[in-house]
């Protein structure tokens, strides 16, 4: 199969905020780290675009082993945020660029001078579009963490918003009471669309050894059992803001996709069904979509977002 023209004998080209793609499918930022190898391997794979690991200002190593385990219905992983920071990071994002491959660059800071300087580095670089992550579970208020306060989300988005000229997407957190307010301020900050949902904050514990086994206690819990839960927030984020949702959660197969596109996702990010499926994940989601446009007459992608709100 080629990947120059059409994925798929129907095409699943979507406008996510002006940014057109090939297919509404993209890797989740973080599952692959920063390999530019991987991150080709993505695109090569039948992606709309790929999603980089969440760069922050400066380098940092993330916290200490062990960051990931597997559960019953998923990962939990506590990275840490680990980067080489923005600088280092613009070479890597301006390489894939120049290899034709659309990246959107994840960032997090924990200013909003570093939020706003990382952002026109990115653009520079040659990113298309900015994923602000404002939810990582595993870091504190400093890092960025801001996607459970309204005020926070909406000041960082509308600083980031007013240097660059790129769509951007603001990635919420499923840790919160009322997730709403949030998306509504995020839309108002001048958000173009908001990726729900970063992971679950939870935990496992080694009973041989009797004490949590991840070094930070806590990490995000990603995989098929976040899926109800970031759908839930997909439909109700779909009710309240008029910006392109990105679905995000859970994403194990073309059903799954196909669901989130009717709870009114534009494009969707898959991220732990690649440690599980591998790269093969991209195109069996594009194949199943394809073929149940074919089997339930859609034309065009537009037509089943959000379908599910109308019946
Ligand atoms: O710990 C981590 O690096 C995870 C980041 C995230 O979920 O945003």
């Amino acid at each position: 199969m080629s990947y120059e023209g059409e994925l798929t004998k129907i095409s699943l080209a979507v406008d996510l905020a002006g940014l057109k793609l090939r297919s509404p499918i993209m890797n989740a930022s973080g599952v692959l780290g920063i390999s530019i190898p991987l991150l080709k391997r993505v695109y090569n794979s039948g992606t709309g675009a790929v999603i980089t690991k969440s760069i922050g200002p400066l380098s940092r190593p993330g916290h200490p082993n062990p960051t990931m385990v597997h559960v019953e219905g998923g990962v939990l992983n506590s990275m840490g945020l680990p980067n080489p920071g923005v600088d280092y990071f613009s070479i890597e994002v301006k390489e894939l660029s120049d290899a034709g491959v659309p990246v959107i660059a994840s960032f997090f800071a924990s200013t909003i001078d570093e939020f706003t300087d990382s952002s026109i580095k990115l653009e520079r670089a040659g990113a298309r579009a900015l994923e602000l992550n404002l939810s990582c579970p595993n870091v504190s208020g400093e890092s960025g963490m801001c996607a459970t306060d309204p005020y926070t989300t909406e000041k960082v988005t509308a600083a980031v918003k007013s240097v660059t000229k790129l769509p951007l997407f603001v990635k919420l957190s499923p840790n919160v009471t009322d997730i709403i307010p949030i998306a509504k301020a995020a839309e108002f900050g001048g958000a173009d669309a908001i990726t729900v949902t970063n992971t679950l904050k939870g935990m496992a514990i080694d009973i041989d050894f009797k004490k949590p086994i991840l070094s930070n206690v806590t990490g995000g819990l990603s995989g098929p059992a976040l899926k109800p839960v970031a759908l839930r927030y997909v439909w109700e984020i779909y009710e309240a803001v008029k910006i392109p949702i990105i679905g995000c959660g859970g994403i194990n197969n073309w059903r799954d996709a196909v669901e989130y596109l009717l709870a009114g996702s534009t494009a969707l990010e898959v991220g732990t069904a690649i440690m599980t499926h591998g790269f093969e994940i991209f195109n069996e989601i594009n194949e199943g979509i394809s073929q149940y446009m074919v089997e339930n007459k859609f034309n065009d992608l537009k037509e089943m977002i959000g379908l599910a709100h109308k019946s």
